[in-house]
């Protein structure tokens, strides 16, 4: 079985573009592989947030992945800050990693632009915390987004640099997680291509019903084809993608011919599509606003999560720091 290490950043909720881009793939990742999720909520420090909302947003991250279907019991999930070992891993790497390429980063870079008056180590050396998080698993996979391709490059780069400098064959090469064809890009409802917090065109798994109704309701369209067979305008397009992840390939064919027959009525679309996100997101929100509450189970899945991440983590690190030289006398 392989490893797989996946870090969840510990900012905002979950929305349907997270779900059918990310998650559901997760749930699938997880019964095939030996698989560490943790949130990160270090790497969130590099942004100075309200310490009154640090541990709330961890608890609601922690909560939507497990309502979403992330099981405690076959994965190690747990919070970063819970296991040490990693900031140990993390100083050790940074004396292997160079100033001219952190700095050289596009995160960095980007984020230096955006916060110029916090360019602080912490954001500097992101890279060498997230490889930390990876190698102190020796992982073979991280499922990672386009956005953070480099930060895996350099997690490969500082393992092969470790090995060369040492001699020895210790750190593997994480690979990118590779979901074939299967993951699914769901576009916003406003006609954008994606959908984002940023955008601010989000459908979340917590929304309940009536919000869902709404925001589908409220979708950008026109007053439909006057020509049979015509191709899609994007945002009509968008409102199908959505109804193909969350639909009936029947009720998907249904449309399409309404479509290309310039019948369709976006009022019957939109009140369908609607119904069928419900019937996704229903069942995990219903779940999220369980687990919210069961404080008890919230400790005892970050308890476990980290027991088994820390067996991983402090045989990584003793080896480690034999091989740098580190003796007890
Ligand atoms: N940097 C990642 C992000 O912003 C989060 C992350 C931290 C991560 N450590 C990781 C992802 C280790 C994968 C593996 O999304």
């Amino acid at each position: 079985m392989e490893t797989v290490v996946s870090g969840i950043r510990s900012t905002g909720n979950l929305h349907l573009g997270n779900y059918f881009g990310a998650l559901k793939n997760f749930i699938k990742m997880q019964q095939e592989n030996n698989c560490y999720f943790f949130i990160a909520d270090y790497h969130s420090l590099t942004t100075h947030p309200d310490p009154k909302s640090l541990h709330t947003n961890v608890k609601n991250v922690l909560t939507e992945y497990l309502a979403a279907g992330l099981d405690p019991e076959t994965s190690a999930i747990y919070v970063q800050s819970d296991v040490p070992e990693v900031t140990e891993l993390y100083l050790l790497l940074n004396m292997h990693a160079y100033m001219g390429e952190l700095a050289k980063t596009s995160s960095f870079k980007e984020k230096a632009r955006k916060q110029p008056e916090n360019v602080n180590a912490g954001l500097l050396t992101y890279p060498t915390l997230m490889a930390a998080d990876i190698l102190m698993h020796n992982a073979d996979k991280v499922p990672v987004g386009k956005d953070q391709e480099q930060h895996l490059e350099m997690t490969r780069k500082f393992g092969r640099r470790f090995n060369n400098f040492y001699g020895v064959e210790y750190f593997k090469e994480p690979a990118a997680y590779n979901f074939g064809g299967e993951l699914v890009k769901i576009p916003g409802l406003d006609g954008s291509g994606k959908m984002g917090k940023s955008e601010g065109n989000c459908i979340y798994l917590a929304d309940d019903p009536k919000t869902i109704e709404k925001k589908v309701k409220r979708a950008l369209t026109d007053q439909g084809p006057s020509e049979m067979n015509s191709v899609k305008p994007d945002y009509i397009e968008n409102l199908f993608t959505i109804l193909n992840v969350v639909s009936t390939p029947d009720t998907v064919e249904f449309f399409e011919d309404k479509w290309n027959k310039c019948e369709i009525r976006y009022g019957d679309l939109k009140k369908q599509l609607a119904a069928d996100i419900i019937a996704v997101t229903n069942p995990i929100r219903e779940r999220i606003l369980d687990i919210q509450n069961d404080e008890e189970y919230l400790r005892r899945v970050s308890i476990m999560g980290a027991e088994r991440a820390r067996e991983s983590a402090s045989k990584t690190l003793r080896e480690v720091r034999e091989i740098m030289g580190f003796k007890p006398f």
